[in-house]
């Protein structure tokens, strides 16, 4: 099948040149111990081309079991965000351990003529062990850059790389030490800050916690993991934020803006570097050999293995998922080839026989990551389920680690406004609970939380964590005041102050990509909230749950008082904590948490004038009122009522297309951004489009189209069920039969008439099952040939006449 996506998008410029000599020298900290050495050239030497070559392929559990590793001898798995035990994101604890038990067990069964080498288990664990049920979860980076404390991070690391341990897992996909340059960006909150010595600091003091201080006797012990910088290079500066786009950014102010968490984590001996989706200067980072090999390897004197992204090898123009050694040839040395790694095995093999890959690079692929599995003592720590953190699954969310989250979230804690000293407040009193955010653990912890995009969840999936209402109730009940919660803000017992926690929902990667920083579109359904209750002469403290700081000038406003809590994780305490002086009497805590990003004036862009300049954060002791600030946001409001998807051919954030095969099952994501030419998945190809519009062309074979997107980009804009408008044109008509979800389109695909432009709106109750679960309102699949160009997309409020197919 070839399927190809065509989108108007700018032309890329020429890649620049790179001076390995510009750049700091770095201090390995991984050195090259001749004992070492020698052994992994013992074990090179009895290695056949399959069984190196499968050391460098990474597949995901949800498409690889144990027993495959007899036929493929893979170097690792991996747990995609959406990836659990049996298909099951939910799974608990034990069945994650008795997983890795198993994976590891089946890299070591003894096989003629192979090798005994142990499979590597990733993860994400990046705020916590977040993907379990149970575990301890952290703030999101940017609330810890707001904390300004290493040895905070340094206690995280450690915490989270124990909790690994207990599932038996050796690896985690963590710290992102990304430097966001703009906030549109869906993934600034896992930024600590824009600042580079900040970063540089924290880089450091996490890969010490999670991998133990190198050189002493912690360092890879059984309380310890593999960690991995990310997501190299450039990742924070791409065009508009856009995510997996390119960074423009002059090589100066690469190294200065973007590089200073590697130096430091090389130098502390930061075992695995993960390679991003996006480009620099218009060369995919998976394709930049200047960058990943002369600069990285070189230069910064990286010893460890470079890790491909999810997929990212597919994006290098002339590659697909199932085949890139330009990618290897470039520097990466392990592929995460999360489904398509059976074809990437073959393919990798073909590339060594007809010798566009090297043996010699494939040695030094294989030698980086035998090194690091020897680093990491994975040769020595035995299966899994034996390790001596292995199965504590007590320790999950113990209360020692709960007290470290609830402490690391108090930290984050930044203050902006606290007019006639309204904080810290009497817990004495009767305080009322409202907003979307007050009662939701799911939303306080943001994307990466049991689940790829974070969300959707019931309290029971989070046993042991307290939500911000929850933590409030307990102090002011302690105190023999009276908390009642109302999401709404209604009420009928007049309370002396109200507590407003609202926020974004969670997203995660793309998907929380922004069009401006303008936190909600009319008709701001949280200030009304903060309005009705100044209207009535109550007192209200607002608690902003953030992945980012937000235009929100007439939030701020309209509270008496603002704190921003980022997205604070499982001990939602950590607030009340805070927010009211100690039932003991005792001094209320103050914040301490600074801003790690200025705080934008207008909701344009980043480069705008700032509202608070990095740093900002007032303390109780301050007295200051904050001025009226003005309303105007800088941006034109969508008209209610609209949620455009894709206009004059181009995508709009957050929204993205997808590619699928047969299966169903995820095989290539292009982004808005996405640019240039080439192909991007196997058997599919994004190629320049006719400016105006998106061209889909299927070439044989079983393939689908999507729009992709989270509920929360229309939910806000249209109120009811929301019908899909479409203008398109019919290029090629379709061979095979064309479906919609459920759906035959094929008559209306074939009706000549379809050759010319229209506009049709589509009723998604009657084409897309569970619409309202689905986050694909589009989803076309067919099996021969046809193309299909579309101009615009959106869901807009239902006039009754929509068609169902
Ligand atoms: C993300 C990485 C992540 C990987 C594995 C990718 O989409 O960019 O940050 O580690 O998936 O889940
Ligand atoms: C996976 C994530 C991955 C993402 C990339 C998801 O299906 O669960 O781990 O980062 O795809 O697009």
């Amino acid at each position: 099948m070839l399927l190809l996506l065509s989108l108007a998008t700018p032309a890329l410029g020429l890649a620049q040149q790179v001076h390995p000599a510009l750049w700091p020298q770095g201090r390995p900290g991984l050195l090259l111990d001749p004992d070492r050495e020698a052994r992994i050239t013992a074990l090179l030497a009895r290695m056949s081309p399959e069984e190196k070559v499968g050391q460098t392929i990474q597949a995901d559990i949800s498409t690889v079991t144990p027993e495959d590793l007899d036929r493929y001898p893979l170097g690792s798995v991996l747990a995609g965000g959406g990836s659990g035990p049996g298909g099951d994101d939910l799974a608990p604890a034990p069945a994650w351990l008795d997983l890795a038990d198993r994976f590891y067990r089946a890299s070591m069964r003894p096989r003629p003529g192979r090798l005994q080498i142990p499979i590597m288990f990733g993860i994400d664990a990046v705020h916590g062990h977040n993907n379990i049920v149970g575990a301890t979860l952290f703030p999101h980076n940017i609330g810890l850059g707001a904390a300004h404390d290493d040895d905070l991070v340094r206690r995280i690391g450690a915490v989270t790389a124990a909790e690994v341990a207990v599932t038996g897992i050796d690896w985690t996909f963590a710290p992102t030490v990304a430097q966001a340059q703009d906030l549109r960006w869906g993934r600034s909150y896992e930024s600590y800050s824009d600042d580079p010595a900040l970063v540089a600091r924290y880089a450091t003091a996490m890969i010490d916690g999670l991998q133990g201080e190198l050189a002493s006797k912690s360092f890879e012990d059984d309380a310890h993991v593999v960690a991995t910088l990310k997501h190299f290079l450039g990742d924070g500066g791409t065009w508009h934020g856009r995510d997996q786009g390119d960074t423009p950014c002059s090589e100066a102010d690469l190294i200065r803006l973007h590089a200073s968490g590697y130096g430091a984590a090389v130098a502390a001996g930061a075992l695995t570097v993960m390679a991003s989706y996006s480009s620099w200067q218009g060369t995919k980072m998976h394709a930049n050999h200047d960058l990943l090999t002369d600069v990285l390897k070189g230069r910064l004197g990286f010893n460890g293995f470079v890790i491909g992204d999810w997929n990212g090898h597919g994006q290098v123009p002339g590659c697909n998922d199932a085949a890139c050694p330009l990618a290897f040839n470039a520097g990466i040395d392990m592929f995460m080839a999360p489904d398509r790694w059976k074809a990437l095995f073959e393919s990798q093999l073909l590339a060594l026989r007809q010798g566009t890959i090297s043996e010699a690079r494939l040695d030094d692929a294989v030698r980086r990551i035998l090194r690091v599995k020897l680093l990491a003592g994975l040769f020595d720590k035995g299966p899994p389920a034996q390790r001596r953190l292995a199965g504590r699954f007590d320790m999950l969310g113990n209360p020692a680690h709960r007290a470290l989250a609830r402490e690391a979230a108090g930290k984050s804690l930044v203050l902006l406004k606290n007019d006639a000293a309204l904080l810290p407040l009497s817990p004495r009193q009767t305080v009322l609970v409202a907003g979307s955010g007050a009662d939701n653990i799911a939303k306080q912890a943001g994307g990466w939380t049991l689940s790829w995009q974070g969300g959707n969840k019931s309290p029971d999936n989070f046993p042991g964590a307290t939500s911000i209402f929850a933590g409030i109730r307990r102090l002011v009940e302690a105190a023999g005041g009276h908390a009642q919660l109302s999401e709404d803000g209604s009420f009928t017992a007049r309370p002396d102050v109200a507590i407003a926690v609202f926020g974004e929902d969670p997203y995660a990667e793309f998907s929380g990509d922004r069009s401006s920083l303008d936190y909600q579109p009319p008709p701001r359904r949280d200030l009304q909230l903060l309005r009705r209750l100044a209207d009535q002469g109550i007192a209200t403290v607002a608690v902003f749950l953030s992945g980012r700081p937000l235009w929100v000038n007439p939030e701020l406003n309209a509270a008496g008082a603002f704190v921003v809590a980022w997205l604070p994780g499982s001990e939602g305490e950590a607030i009340a904590d805070h927010l009211f002086v100690p039932a003991d009497g005792k001094t209320a805590r103050d914040f301490t948490g600074r801003l790690p990003f200025a705080w934008p004036a207008t909701a344009l862009a980043q480069d705008g004038p700032a509202l608070f300049p990095r740093g900002y954060g007032l303390s109780l002791a301050d007295r200051a009122s904050l001025p009226s600030l003005s309303e105007e946001s800088g941006v034109t409001a969508v008209a209610a009522g609209r949620a455009p998807i894709v206009m004059a051919g181009a995508l709009i954030a957050p929204w993205s297309a997808q590619l699928g095969d047969d299966t169903g099952s995820l095989r290539a994501t292009l982004p808005h951004q996405l640019s240039g030419s080439g192909t991007v998945a196997l058997d599919m190809e994004a190629k320049q489009g006719t400016p105006g519009e998106m061209r889909v062309t299927w070439q044989g074979g079983t393939g689908e189209f999507s729009l992709f997107g989270p509920n929360r980009a229309w939910r806000q804009a249209i109120a009811g069920e929301p019908v899909l408008q479409l203008t398109y044109r019919v290029v090629i008509p379709p061979s095979a039969p064309v479906r919609w979800g459920q759906t035959d389109m094929t008559a209306r695909m074939r009706a000549p008439a379809a050759a010319a432009w229209q506009t049709t709106r589509f009723r998604l109750s009657c084409l897309v099952p569970q619409w309202q679960a689905t986050e694909q309102p589009l989803l076309l699949a067919s099996a021969g040939s046809f193309s299909l160009a579309i101009r615009d997309a959106e869901l807009v409020a239902d006039r009754g006449d929509a068609v169902c197919g």
